[in-house]
């Protein structure tokens, strides 16, 4: 088994075990609507097994960053579908990654007046980048009242109809980085008294029923995918003992039959707890190169392989790896700014 073994995952069989990551890359306007860029961008990387696009909000709720693309309305589908055109027409797969920001938010980001929306009404620390005011500090989050929580749920079955209009094979919930879902997995972020907080099984709750909730809407688990990062600190998220919570998680969801349970590595071994914990594809990412991936295929510990910055900054990825070609280093300045240089340009071999 390695990275160039077929993999069959949910509804489909991967062509090789390589994964592009969830990668935010701030080239949308303001209103959501992805760029034209991104039809070369994603398109030059359809021999991935699995193209995993950026975070896309469900909702204007959701969005917090400046330019981040969403997928509530026709304009932002019909920008998304000319991307999914382009992969198919090369032979790949992509999944949508939906992105509900949270409380991780500023109102010069947003297209709507309203405070961001959380579990609970816990500002995260941290500062996020806006282009008309700078570096400015999250948002004061109100707290989502019990009774709007199905509405907030219904959002993701609606992005997700929206991703399968739109030409994606599959989506794949955020549940990770201290957006929405993980704010509600984790102790800090989740003071609720009520059936959504307090005890492990209340605060996987919300992410229990939004997956229900996209399982219904796609019409199949096999189109359904979700990426955790436990024990990542950022946005905010920092538990002093995160492990059981994803443990629980990961046994609560195994019997959903997922297209795949995503891990980000963040060095407390939370992909081996999982693997025990999980019965189904388990897709690891978090610096790996060609090396380390195989060995970690060879060894059954996962069942693909996720490559975030190393694919970023080529997009014949799986080329390269094939030849054991040296690979571009990436350029964190350009990551997200906008236009296409940093974001088209990085050369191909040859
Ligand atoms: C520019 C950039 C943007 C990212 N945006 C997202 C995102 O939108 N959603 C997500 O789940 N992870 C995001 N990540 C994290 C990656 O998916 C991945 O977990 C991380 O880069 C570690 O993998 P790597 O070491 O192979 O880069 C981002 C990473 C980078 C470099």
């Amino acid at each position: 088994m390695d990275l160039f073994s077929s993999l069959p995952l949910g509804d489909f069989t991967l062509t090789n075990r390589i994964a592009m990551a969830p990668m935010t890359r701030s080239r949308a306007d303001y209103q959501g609507v992805q760029s034209e860029l991104a039809i070369e961008y994603y398109g030059s990387r359809a021999d991935a097994g699995l193209l995993i696009t950026e975070g896309v909000a469900p909702s204007a709720m959701g969005l917090g960053y400046a330019r981040t693309p969403a997928l509530y309305n026709d304009e932002q589908i019909a920008s998304w579908k000319n991307v999914t055109d382009a992969v198919h027409a090369k032979g790949g797969r992509i999944f949508m990654q939906i992105m509900h920001v949270g409380r991780i938010a500023h109102s010069a980001n947003r297209t709507i007046a309203d405070a961001p929306v959380a579990p609970s009404a816990i500002q995260a620390a941290g500062q996020m980048w806006t282009d008309s005011q700078g570096m400015q500090p999250n948002d004061m989050p109100r707290a989502l009242a019990v009774e709007e929580i199905p509405g907030v749920i219904t959002e993701y079955a609606q992005a997700t109809k929206n991703a399968l209009a739109a030409g994606f094979d599959g989506v794949e919930l955020h549940a990770a980085s201290g957006y929405l879902p993980n704010q509600f997995l984790s102790e800090g972020a989740n003071q609720r008294t009520d059936q959504y907080g307090g005890s492990i099984e209340n605060r996987i709750r919300f992410v229990v029923e939004t997956l229900q909730a996209m399982i219904a809407a796609a019409g199949s688990a096999g189109k359904v995918g979700m990426k955790v990062s436990p024990g990542m600190k950022f946005n905010g998220i920092d538990d002093a003992d995160p492990i059981p919570t994803f443990v629980a998680l990961a046994k609560a969801i195994s019997p959903m039959g997922l297209a795949y349970l995503h891990v980000m590595r963040t060095g407390i071994g939370s992909e081996t707890a999982l693997r025990e914990a999980y019965q189904g594809n388990l897709l690891v990412g978090g610096g790996y190169g060609k090396a380390e991936a195989n060995q970690v295929l060879a060894s059954g510990a996962a069942d693909g392989i996720v490559f975030g910055s190393s694919y970023l900054a080529n997009p014949d990825l799986v080329t390269r790896f094939a030849k054991d070609a040296p690979l571009n280093a990436p350029d964190p300045s350009t990551y997200y700014s906008p236009g296409p240089h940093g974001y088209l340009d990085y050369p191909t071999l040859g």
